[in-house]
């Protein structure tokens, strides 16, 4: 099956962006890796070169494919290399200035057919696309992480997204084996508005000193079933990725104050303490496993 986007761009190869480049190679299409910091793009390909040969030693890949996965993806070597791109997906930072110089940039490097994705957490797809000559290019394609491991997708019109660009990418989901949702352009769209209740109240309990963060991650793990607790999935996110998303949607419900962000998570944010990928969080990765701090 022909993918419905032949060659896929991704701006930001962090954690999120090597995910779904990961899952477009899956998919058939031709990717081109772009990152604003040196060695980053890099650093993604050859992540994702491990992963296929995870795979393939598992059995979960047969040969011809991981090969066709290693040869479908490579380096933007130049901004200008991402213009013959059918889809663009952006996950860089979550600042919403910064996304739309990206997508202006880029809608002037690619052509009119070029699908615009978002994978903001929180931002609205309207006002990311406001300043566009074609906003109705521009969709949100919000996924979660890891990425091969969480199935949903939410698909996000804004107010002036072509309904047939939210189709292609529904069907482009579709087409690596995720379940894509639509969801309105509303703050943190479904799973970031429904969950808020999940890292703020912990923080809320933690700063009031009703339990220290470990045992709230046990009691929600072993007795509300949930697969990781509040502070190990704020560790796994990421601070620098998570503490602006609480900003952003509080701020964008006029500061309700039930969307108030945590001073825990500003200071650990000041002071680089954010999570699995810097080694140290709430909890400790020396060895990758996490351990309590020291
Ligand atoms: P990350 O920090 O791992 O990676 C971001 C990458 O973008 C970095 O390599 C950085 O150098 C690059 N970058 C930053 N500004 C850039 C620019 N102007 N042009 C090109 N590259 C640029 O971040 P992560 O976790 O991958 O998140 C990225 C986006 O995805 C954010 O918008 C975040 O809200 C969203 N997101 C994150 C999730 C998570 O759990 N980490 C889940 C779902 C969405």
């Amino acid at each position: 099956m022909q993918p419905v986007f032949r060659t896929v761009g991704i701006v930001g190869t962090g954690a999120m962006g090597r995910g779904i480049a990961q899952m477009s190679a899956q998919a058939g299409s031709e990717v081109l890796l772009f990152d604003a910091q040196t060695g980053a793009a890099d650093a993604a390909l050859s992540a994702l070169r491990d992963t296929w040969q995870k795979l393939l030693t598992k059995g979960k890949l047969g040969q011809t494919e991981h090969d066709a996965c290693v040869s479908r993806v490579r380096l933007a070597d130049t901004w200008e290399s991402l213009a013959p791109c059918d889809l663009v997906v952006e996950a860089i930072v979550e600042k919403l200035d910064v996304k739309q110089r990206l997508f202006a940039d880029l809608e002037n490097l690619v052509g009119p057919k070029t699908v615009l994705a978002s994978n903001t957490s929180s931002l609205s797809i309207t006002a990311i696309g406001a300043g566009l000559k074609r906003p109705g290019q521009l969709a949100g394609f919000h996924f979660f992480n890891p990425v091969p491991l969480m199935r949903v997708v939410e698909v996000i019109a804004g107010l002036k997204t072509d309904a047939v660009v939210c189709q292609q990418l529904t069907d482009y989901a579709r087409q690596f084996g995720h379940t894509p949702v639509s969801a309105q352009d509303t703050p943190g769209f479904i799973v970031n508005h429904a969950g808020r209740g999940y890292g703020t109240e912990a923080l809320r309990v933690a700063g009031e000193k009703v339990a220290d963060f470990a045992t709230i991650d046990r009691i929600l793990k072993d007795q509300a079933g949930f697969r990781l607790g509040p502070f190990e999935l704020m560790d796994l996110t990421a601070l620098d990725v998570s503490h602006p998303v609480m900003e952003s949607i509080y701020h964008q419900y006029f500061e309700e104050p039930r969307y108030r962000p945590s001073v825990i998570t500003a200071q650990r944010l000041a002071g680089g303490v954010v999570g699995k990928k810097v080694g140290e969080g709430f909890y400790r990765y020396d060895n990758g496993a996490a351990q309590m701090p020291a």
